[in-house]
């Protein structure tokens, strides 16, 4: 069984392989599927800017392309190199992307406040009135 500790640290090993080049902000998450399998994402800049892709939904997409379609939770850690680890809250578009693939009152958004410690959140808390694929 996997820790909330131990998918918060392989975010940090995700974190790792960030590509930066233009923001140096670095993000790493860690997805946790139901079967038990980590998938690991880092953000990928681009030179022009708009192409680049959140840590979350690198872990999401990587997941998903394995044949991976249900979660139990993500770990998420951001921060420029030079200052360490500051709270990273996931951005819109990412929330929408857990909306697809997650029930908003179970999937867990684990995160670390600037004590080092780990907040976790549910989907449906961060994301309320989100519209998802049983709204169609
Ligand atoms: N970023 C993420 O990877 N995840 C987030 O939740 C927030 C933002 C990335 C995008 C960009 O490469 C850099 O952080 C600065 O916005």
């Amino acid at each position: 069984m996997m820790s909330d500790r131990e998918l918060i640290d392989l975010a940090i090993e995700a974190r790792n392989n960030a590509y930066t080049p233009y923001s140096d902000f670095k993000v790493g998450a860690a997805l946790l599927s139901k079967e038990g399998k980590v998938y690991k994402g880092c953000n990928i800049e681009n030179a022009a800017y708009t192409p680049t892709n959140c840590a979350e939904r690198t872990a999401f997409f990587k997941a998903v392309s394995e044949g991976a379609t249900d979660f139990k939770a993500i770990a998420i850690v951001g921060g420029y190199d030079k200052d360490g680890l500051k709270f990273c809250p996931p951005c819109g578009v990412c929330r929408q992307v857990m909306m697809e693939f997650c029930e908003s009152d179970k999937f867990r958004i684990l995160l670390l406040d600037e004590d080092d410690e780990i907040k976790s959140y549910l989907l449906k808390d961060i994301l309320p009135f989100g519209f998802g694929p049983k709204n169609l």
